[in-house]
């Protein structure tokens, strides 16, 4: 799928998506995933930093807060308003921009952090958005990305549940099938059924890669791995939020962090 068709589905899917997670219905991004990643992130605070592909800004506003000075960028320009009129309702500093995560708009050494938070996977070229991210970091800055969990959520999966509906394993299938903006249409899992009759579902162009794809990217592009993470939600966490319980039989989501030689 050519980059600009990639676009036109983020800008579609946008303002529903702004609306819903705002509402409170990316529960895995709120209960779990986005914790998870600010508690292995290092320490930010006084640092420039770049969140590619930043939606509507929920997470670039959280790293604003804790003290960073935040550029962010996303392809989808309603995005863009929203995290824009956020900024301008309750200001952190934040620089908003439209424009393409495969193609920078700034220079060199700019930043000394980046983030991409569940954004990679979305991009037709990744392997260009690393080269991006590692050529706008300062030397010994760091990229840290979420993304599906290439083993756990490759373009066929399925939670298998026991007799009261508990996740007890997960069935995949086509884990070495690359996919090339394969899109796939789905709602926030929480969203209640009158939303959905009057919303279409969210049409994602998904870019799988496998896990080792992945590692061979991240160190072609001239960062040394030093972190993984795989967030798992706590007994508590996963009664409180049941549709979150089916990470602690096997991970959604896979954090990296790789830096830039110093
Ligand atoms: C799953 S959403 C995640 C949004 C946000 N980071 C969050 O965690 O709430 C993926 C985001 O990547 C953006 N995106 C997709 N392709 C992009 C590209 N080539 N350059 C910049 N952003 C892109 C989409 O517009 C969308 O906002």
């Amino acid at each position: 799928m050519d980059p600009s068709t990639v676009a036109a589905h983020w800008e579609a899917n946008a303002e529903a998506w702004t609306r819903h997670s705002r509402a409170g219905y990316d529960v895995y991004r709120d209960a779990l995933n986005t914790p998870a990643f600010l508690a292995m992130l290092p320490p930010i605070a006084g640092l420039d930093g770049l969140d590619i592909g930043c939606g509507e800004g929920s997470n670039t506003r959280q790293l604003a807060r804790v003290g960073a000075r935040m550029t962010a960028i996303d392809i989808a320009p309603t995005f863009i308003r929203h995290a824009s009129e956020s900024e301008a309702a309750e200001p952190l500093g934040i620089r908003y921009l439209s424009g393409d995560g495969m193609a920078l708009p700034f220079e060199d050494a700019s930043f000394d952090f980046a983030t991409a938070f569940m954004s990679l996977m979305d991009m037709p070229n990744q392997a260009a958005v690393l080269k991006e991210a590692r050529r706008v970091l300062r030397p010994g800055g760091f990229l840290q990305f979420s993304i599906l969990h290439p083993c756990f959520v490759p373009p066929r999966r399925r939670n298998v549940r026991d007799g009261d509906g508990q996740p007890v394993a997960v069935e995949i299938a086509d884990y070495f099938e690359t996919t090339d903006g394969k899109v796939e249409s789905w709602w926030f899992s929480t969203l209640p059924a009158e939303e959905r009759a009057k919303v279409d579902p969210f049409r994602v162009p998904r870019f799988h890669r496998t896990l080792s794809q992945w590692v061979e990217m991240v160190v072609g592009a001239g960062l040394a791995i030093e972190a993984f993470g795989e967030p798992r939600a706590s007994v508590e966490a996963a009664a409180a939020e049941p549709v979150i319980a089916d990470t602690r039989v096997a991970p959604i989501f896979l954090h990296v962090r790789g830096r830039k030689p110093g």
